[in-house]
C-alpha cells in the first residue's frame, strides 16, 4: 500500500508543470537525470548510440518534450525529428525514433497532431527508418490507436508501429486487433497513473496480462518488440519464444537507457535483438519522474531535494 502510494504521489507531481523549472535547477536531480537520459542535445543522444552500436545494442531515440504550447513549437519537434532521422542515416547507426503524439500536438488539434506525425513518418519511410508512437496516459489511448492506424494504412507496417501497456483493461482486446491489421506493438507494462476504471490496481495482474499479450504478439507473425526490465517477464517471453521455434531475430527486446544495463548485454551475447530507448532533451523532468516512480522507495529523495530547489 505504500509503495502503491508513493508511485501515486510521484507520477501526480510528474504532471505537475510548475514544478519543471523547479527541478531541473536543482543540480542533484540534474545529476540523477544523466542516468537515464542521455543529454540534452542531439550529439550527446548520437554519441550514446553510437556506443551502444559498438557493445552490439541498437537504440530508439526520443526527443523529450511533451508540454508543447502552441503549434508553432509542435512543428519545431518535427524538425527535430526530420533533422534526427537524416543523421541517424549519415551516420549509419543502427537506431530508429520514438515519438509522442502530444509533442506533435495531440491535446491542441488532432488534425495538426496527425499532419506533424505524417511528416516524420513520411521522413522515416524515405530514409527506411521507423517511427515507434509511444503510448501516453489513458485519457488519449484511443485517440493515438486511431492516429497510428492512419499512418499505418498510409505508410504500412514497416516505418510505423504502435506501444500497449499491460496496465489497461483494454490492451488484451488491442493486441489482438492490432496484430490481426498486422501493426508492429511494443509491448509494455505502462508508467502513468490511472483509475481501476480502466487499468488493473494490482501488479500481479499487469503481469499477468503482459504475459497473455506477449503470446498474442509472438504468435502473430509480426515483427513486435517487448519493452520490459522484469526478469520475470523476460523469461517467459523467451521460454515462449523458444517453445514456438521462433528464430532470435522474430522480435526484439527493449529496455530503456540507463536499466538493467548487466541484462541489456548478457541478452545481446545470448543472440538476441535488443533496442534501447534513449531519450534526450531539455524537458527531462516529467520523465525522470516517471523512472522514480518505478522505484517508490526514490520518493523521499525526490521531495527532499525538490524542497531544496
Ligand atoms: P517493473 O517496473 O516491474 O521492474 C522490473 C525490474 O526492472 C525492477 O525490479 C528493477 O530491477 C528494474 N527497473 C524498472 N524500472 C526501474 C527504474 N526506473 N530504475 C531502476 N530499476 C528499474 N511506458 C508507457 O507508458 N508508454 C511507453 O511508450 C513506454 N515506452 C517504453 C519503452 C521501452 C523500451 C521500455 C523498456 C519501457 C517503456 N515504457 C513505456 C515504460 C514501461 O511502461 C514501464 O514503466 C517500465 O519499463 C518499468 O516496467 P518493467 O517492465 O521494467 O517492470
Amino acid at each position: 500500500a505504500t509503495a502503491r502510494w508513493s508511485r501515486s504521489t510521484l507520477l501526480f507531481l510528474s504532471r505537475q508543470s510548475w514544478l519543471k523549472d523547479r527541478a531541473t535547477r536543482v543540480r542533484s536531480l540534474r545529476r540523477l537525470s544523466r542516468r537515464f537520459v542521455a543529454g540534452e542535445t542531439q550529439e550527446e543522444a548520437l554519441a550514446a548510440a553510437k556506443q551502444l552500436n559498438a557493445r552490439g545494442l541498437w537504440a530508439s531515440f526520443d526527443h523529450l518534450n511533451e508540454a508543447v504550447r502552441d503549434a508553432e513549437e509542435t512543428r519545431e519537434e518535427v524538425r527535430e525529428y526530420v533533422r534526427l532521422l537524416a543523421r541517424i542515416d549519415e551516420a549509419g547507426a543502427q537506431a530508429n525514433v520514438s515519438l509522442k503524439l502530444t509533442q506533435c500536438g495531440l491535446l491542441l488539434d488532432r488534425a495538426l497532431a496527425l499532419e506533424n506525425a505524417r511528416a516524420v513518418v513520411a521522413e522515416a519511410r524515405a530514409r527506411g527508418s521507423f517511427v515507434r508512437v509511444d503510448m501516453e496516459h489513458g485519457a488519449v489511448t484511443q485517440a493515438t490507436l486511431d492516429l497510428v492506424r492512419q499512418l499505418h494504412a498510409e505508410h504500412g507496417e514497416s516505418h510505423v508501429g504502435a506501444v500497449l501497456q499491460s496496465c489497461l483493461r483494454r490492451t488484451e482486446a488491442d493486441a489482438r486487433a492490432l496484430c490481426a491489421e498486422r501493426v508492429r506493438i511494443r509491448l509494455c507494462k505502462g508508467a502513468y497513473l490511472e483509475g481501476p476504471d480502466i487499468a488493473f490496481p494490482d501488479k500481479r495482474d499487469v503481469d499477468a496480462c503482459f504475459v497473455r499479450c506477449m503470446k498474442v504478439l509472438l504468435d502473430s507473425g509480426v515483427y513486435h518488440g517487448i519493452a520490459t526490465h522484469d526478469e520475470r517477464m523476460l523469461e517467459a517471453t523467451l521460454e515462449h519464444a523458444e517453445r514456438r521455434h521462433l528464430p532470435r531475430d522474430a522480435f526484439e527486446l527493449q529496455m530503456l537507457h540507463g536499466i538493467r544495463e548487466d541484462l541489456q548485454q548478457q541478452l545481446v551475447d545470448q543472440g538476441y535483438r535488443v533496442r534501447i530507448y534513449v531519450p534526450y532533451g531539455r524537458h527531462w523532468y516529467p520523465y525522470l519522474m516517471r523512472r522514480m516512480a518505478e522505484r517508490p522507495a526514490n520518493l523521499a529523495f525526490v521531495l527532499r531535494h525538490l524542497s531544496r530547489g
